[in-house]
C-alpha cells in the first residue's frame, strides 16, 4: 500500500470483528515498530503481547471503563525502558527522548497495523502502578501505551485541520513567507506532489524505452 493512503487512511478502531490475528501479522507489526528511530539508537522500548482473554479482561478493567477494549482479540503494552536512556542521556534523556523513542515505535505499529488490514487504537488512559504490578513489570520500566489491534468493523473517521494552522516560517506565528507564495499550504503541497508524480512517471517511460 502508498504510504500516503497508509497515514492519510488509518483511524482509530474501537469495534472489532470476532476474529483472531494470526501470530505472523502481530509480528510484522511489532518488527516494524522497532524499525523506528531513537536518541543514540538506544531502541529503549519492549512489547507485551497480550492474547488470552482472561488477561486482556483483567487489563481493560484498568482503564478507566473502556470496555470496547474486550473485543480487541490482541493488546500490546508497550513499556518505556527508561535505564538505558537514562544511562546515556540524563534528564533530558529520561524526560524527552525516551518517551518520544516509544511514541515513534507506536506510529510504526499503528501505520503497518494499517497496511496489513487491522485496525488499532493508541490507548493512553490507564492505571500504570496497577498495570506494572499485574504484568511484573520491573521498577525502571514504564507501560507507556496500550495498543488495542484487531479486524476493524467500522469506520468513524476523524477531521484533520488544515496544514495552514500547523505551520510558521521563521519565527513562532509568522504566517507569511515572502519568497513564496505558500497559502494555503495545502495547495502547493498538492500542486507540488501533483508536478512531481508526473515527473517520475515521466521517468519511468523514458528508461522503460
Ligand atoms: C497519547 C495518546 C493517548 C490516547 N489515549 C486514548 C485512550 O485512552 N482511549 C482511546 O479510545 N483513544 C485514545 N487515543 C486515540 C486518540 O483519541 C485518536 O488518535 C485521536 O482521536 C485521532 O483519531 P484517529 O486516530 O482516528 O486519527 C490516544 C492517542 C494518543 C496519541
Amino acid at each position: 500500500m502508498e504510504l500516503d493512503k497508509v497515514i492519510k487512511e488509518r483511524y482509530s478502531v474501537r469495534r472489532f470483528k470476532k476474529l483472531e490475528i494470526p501470530w505472523y501479522i502481530v509480528s510484522e507489526c511489532l518488527e516494524a515498530a522497532t524499525y523506528a528511530p531513537s536518541s543514540g539508537n538506544v531502541q529503549n522500548w519492549h512489547f507485551i503481547v497480550i492474547k488470552e482473554k482472561e488477561n486482556r479482561e483483567k487489563i481493560v478493567k484498568l482503564c478507566e471503563e473502556q470496555y470496547w477494549m474486550l473485543n480487541a482479540p490482541v493488546l500490546i503494552i508497550v513499556c518505556n525502558v527508561l535505564t538505558k536512556v537514562r544511562r546515556l542521556f540524563d534528564v533530558r534523556g529520561e524526560a524527552l527522548y525516551a518517551v518520544q523513542n516509544c511514541a515513534a515505535a507506536i506510529e510504526n505499529l499503528l501505520l503497518k497495523a494499517y497496511e496489513l488490514g487491522l485496525g488499532s487504537t493508541w490507548i493512553g488512559a490507564f492505571n500504570e502502578t496497577e498495570l506494572k504490578e499485574m504484568l511484573n513489570i520491573p521498577g525502571d520500566i514504564r507501560p507507556q501505551a496500550i495498543i488495542a489491534l484487531g479486524y476493524g468493523q467500522d469506520f468513524e473517521k476523524t477531521t484533520r485541520e488544515p496544514l495552514d494552522n500547523f505551520v510558521s516560517f521563521e519565527e513562532y506565528g509568522k504566517r507569511e513567507d515572502k519568497s513564496r507564495n505558500t497559502f494555503p499550504i495545502s495547495e502547493t503541497l498538492k500542486k507540488n506532489i501533483d508536478t512531481l508524480k508526473y515527473k517520475l512517471g515521466k521517468n519511468d517511460k523514458e528508461n522503460k524505452k
